[in-house]
């Protein structure tokens, strides 16, 4: 399977309008946070974040397959010793732009910097926040599943009689709970928080975010050969690991030492080590029997 990595240097706003409709099957970025960053790249006041955001969300909406999903990595940050909102504001800007807001995952921060505020705890988690065009999405469940664990061993060994047989939901949603079920098992489907550390390997940008984490979604989200795009590129994370998936991909990023960067990676200098590549006379070989 022929696999294409396109990197795209420009901004997302003008560059998405040249991508098809209905031609992407997965989104998946981290955008800069509003007033975040500002000596690398520019910080968008918060005030101006949805402003800013709409018409590149909009685009995605456009190019994205119905079947397809968008994941959002952002997090709002204190701002004069409050929560600042334009997260909510944004999600319910895009919910009246037509996006459905599916869900939201968290990423646990493992290893988060140990540190003392006055009045909060530090910050060890980001949102995910899924958005889809269609209640029916491509969603390949079984390939995030996790190990049961001690879980399977202690409580489910205590199961009292109501467990083990269905137990219809009360406000007759349809949906019930039949924990036995899951006993004999040894992999149960994940919760929608990853416990995930923020260490990666890629050093070339100060906010690029863990391999692990675009790995999760594309494999949840997507399968070989498919199509992700990430209009907010960086050092190109999402990109090289939908490489190594097979998937094919698509990355746009505004500032040409990161996208210089992405593309020398993705383009590696031949190097002659010995000599210069010459022409030689062929060879022919022939067979045992005479023929060639
Ligand atoms: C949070 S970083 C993404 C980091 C990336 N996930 C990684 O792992 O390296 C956001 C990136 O978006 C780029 N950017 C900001 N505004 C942009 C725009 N309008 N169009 C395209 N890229 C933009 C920034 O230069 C920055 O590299």
């Amino acid at each position: 399977m022929e696999i294409k990595t396109d990197i795209i240097l420009g901004d997302s706003k003008k560059v998405l309008k040249k991508l098809l409709d209905n031609s992407v099957d997965f989104v998946f970025t981290s955008p800069p946070y509003a007033d975040q960053r500002k000596s690398t790249y520019g910080g968008i006041h918060p005030d101006k974040y949805v402003e800013w955001f709409l018409p590149i969300s909009e685009e995605l909406l456009r190019v994205l397959k119905p079947t397809g999903t968008f994941v959002l990595n952002i997090k709002e940050k204190v701002i004069k010793g409050e929560r600042s909102t334009y997260v909510m504001e944004l999600i319910i800007a895009m919910r009246k732009q037509g996006w459905l807001w599916t869900e939201e995952f968290i990423w646990h921060k493992k290893n988060a910097f140990p540190g003392k505020w006055p009045n909060r705890f530090r910050d060890s988690w980001e949102r995910l926040l899924q958005f889809n065009k269609d209640k029916k999405f491509n969603m390949y469940q079984e390939e995030v599943m996790v190990p049961m664990g001690n879980w399977a061993k202690t409580r489910l060994k205590n199961l009292s009689e109501t467990d083990k047989t269905r137990d219809e939901s009360k406000v007759g949603s349809g949906f019930g709970k039949n924990i036995s079920n899951w006993l004999d098992r040894d992999m149960a489907y994940p919760t929608n928080v990853l416990h995930l550390a923020t260490e990666c390997n890629n050093k070339n940008h100060s906010a690029a975010f863990p391999e692990a984490l675009p790995k999760w979604f594309i494999k949840l989200f997507t399968k070989q050969g498919d199509i992700v795009l990430d209009p907010f590129m960086g050092s190109g994370t999402t990109n090289f690991v939908a490489k190594r998936m097979n998937r094919n991909s698509i990355g746009i990023e505004i500032l040409p030492e990161y996208y210089n960067s992405v593309k020398e990676q993705l383009e590696p200098i031949k190097l002659v080590l010995l000599e210069p590549e010459q022409q030689y006379e062929s060879t022919e070989l022939i067979g045992s029997n005479g023929v060639r």
